[in-house]
C-alpha cells in the first residue's frame, strides 16, 4: 500500500477507535476489557485468513526501519512490553498488528493468580495505567507448552520474574526461582532474547533486585548456563544515577546485553500525575513515566560507551515520543499505555511517522538514528 493510502487508513482507524471503542471501553472496568482483548486477539491469531485481515488493518514495512540486532532480525524497532501479554496468547497476532518485537510475561516459575482486585485502573488525565496485578501469570511450564509449537513471525523477548510468593523471599530461593525459568526456556527456538524483571514494584516482599549484592548472586546463575541468547535487565524509572551506574558496573561483570529502561514508577510524587484520586498501591505507566525513562536511556548510553544496547519503554505515545527514545540511544523501543489510549493503528502511525522524522534528520536508516540527540 502507498504510503498516502496507509496514512488515511490509520487515520480512519484512529478517528473511529477514539470516538467510539475507546469511549466505551473506557466505561467498562480496566482488567476486563484488557481480558477481552486477549481473548479476541487469541482467536484472530489462530486463522490465517483473520491474520491477514488483521494486516490488511494495521500493518506497516519499510525496509528503513529494518534492524539486526544481537543476530535477531527486527522488521521495525516498536514492541509489544511486558505485562500485556502475560501467558503468550497473543504472539500470533501481533506481528499482524505491526509490531517489530514482543516480550511475553512476566513469567515465573509457579503461577500465580495475582494481588487482589482492583489491580488495574486507568489515570485518564495523567495518561496513565495504575497496575497491581502481583505478577499474575500461568506460570512457566504451561506458557512453554503454549509456544513450543507455534510460528513467530517476529522475535520475542520472555520477560522472566521471580515467582511472587513467601517461599521465594529469601535470596538463594529467590535465584533459583528466577533461575528455573530460563532455564526451561533457554533452547526454546521461538525465544529470541531474555528479559529479567528486576524491577517489579508489586510483589509480595517488595524486595529490590537491583541491589548489587542480590543482582550480583542472580547473574552469576545465569551466566551458569552457556546460551547464546542475549539478555536484557529491566530496571526502575525511580533508580537515581548511582543506583543505575551501580547496575551496570555488576552488569558489565556479567552475560550481560542491555537494558530496559524501564518499568513502572511508585513514585506518587510524580508531577505529571494529575488525577484527582490515585490509587497508593500498584506502579504508575504512561506519561508519568516517559521523562524519568528519557533520562536513564540517556544516562546509560553515555556510561555503557555503546557496551550495552537499550530498549526504551515508558510513555511512547507518538512517533517523536519513540523517535526521542531512539536519538537519546534506545535501538528498540516498546509500548503499552500508549497502544490502549491511541489505538492499534498508533503501530504503523509510529512506523511512518518514524520514516518522516528520519528523512528530516537525514538518516537513510534507524540505526544511524540511535544516540544522535545533540
Ligand atoms: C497492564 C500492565 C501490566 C504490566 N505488567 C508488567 C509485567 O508483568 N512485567 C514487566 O516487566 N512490566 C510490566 N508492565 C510495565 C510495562 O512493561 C512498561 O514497562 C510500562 O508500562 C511503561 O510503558 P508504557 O508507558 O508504554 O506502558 C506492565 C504495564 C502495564 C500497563
Amino acid at each position: 500500500m502507498k504510503e498516502s493510502l496507509i496514512s488515511a487508513r490509520n487515520f480512519f482507524s484512529e478517528i473511529v477507535y477514539k470516538n467510539i471503542f475507546k469511549k466505551i471501553f473506557f466505561l467498562i472496568e480496566p482488567e476486563k476489557i484488557h481480558n477481552r482483548f486477549i481473548q479476541l486477539g487469541r482467536k484472530l491469531g489462530q486463522k490465517s485468513f483473520n491474520r491477514n485481515l488483521v494486516g490488511f488493518c494495521f500493518n506497516y514495512s519499510n525496509p528503513k526501519l529494518n534492524q539486526n540486532i544481537l543476530g535477531l532480525n527486527f522488521s521495525n524497532p516498536i514492541g509489544l512490553a511486558g505485562g500485556f501479554d502475560k501467558n503468550a496468547d497473543l504472539i500470533e497476532i501481533l506481528p499482524m498488528i505491526g509490531f517489530g518485537f514482543a516480550e511475553v510475561g512476566s513469567v515465573t516459575a509457579q503461577s500465580y493468580a495475582g494481588n487482589a482486585q482492583p489491580r488495574l485502573w486507568r489515570l485518564k488525565k495523567s495518561r496513565g495505567l495504575v497496575v497491581n496485578y502481583g505478577l499474575k501469570n500461568d506460570g512457566a511450564k504451561k506458557i512453554f507448552e503454549k509456544i513450543k509449537n507455534k510460528k513467530i513471525a517476529i522475535p520475542l523477548g520472555l520477560n522472566i520474574a521471580k515467582t511472587n510468593s513467601r517461599e521465594t523471599t529469601d535470596i538463594e530461593a529467590g535465584v533459583n526461582d528466577y533461575f528455573q525459568t530460563y532455564r526451561l526456556f533457554s533452547n526454546l527456538n521461538q525465544i529470541g532474547y531474555f528479559t529479567i524483571n528486576i524491577s517489579c514494584p508489586n510483589t509480595y516482599d517488595s524486595q529490590s533486585w537491583s541491589e548489587p549484592v542480590r543482582l550480583n548472586q542472580l547473574l552469576d546463575k545465569f551466566d551458569s548456563l552457556k546460551s547464546a541468547k542475549p539478555i536484557f535487565l529491566k530496571i526502575s524509572p525511580d533508580l537515581n544515577d548511582q543506583e543505575v551506574e551501580t547496575i551496570i558496573a555488576v552488569s558489565q561483570n556479567h552475560r550481560v546485553n542491555g537494558f530496559i529502561c524501564s518499568n513502572l514508577t511508585k513514585n506518587r510524587a510524580n508531577a505529571l500525575l494529575v488525577d484527582d484520586s490515585i490509587p497508593i498501591s500498584g506502579g504508575v505507566s504512561g506519561r508519568p513515566v516517559k521523562d524519568l525513562s528519557d533520562r536513564q536511556i540517556g544516562l546509560i548510553y553515555k556510561k555503557s560507551e555503546g557496551r550495552f544496547l537499550i530498549i526504551g519503554c515508558g510513555g511512547i505515545f507518538s512517533a517523536q515520543d519513540a523517535y526521542a527514545k531512539i536519538k537519546l540511544g534506545a535501538s528498540l523501543v516498546e509500548l503499552i499505555t500508549g497502544l490502549i489510549f491511541e489505538g492499534p493503528q498508533l503501530i504503523s502511525q509510529i512506523n511512518q511517522g518514524l520514516i518522516r522524522l528520519m528523512k528530516k534528520d537525514g538518516f537513510n536508516s534507524i540505526s544511524q538514528a540511535i544516540g544522535n540527540a545533540n
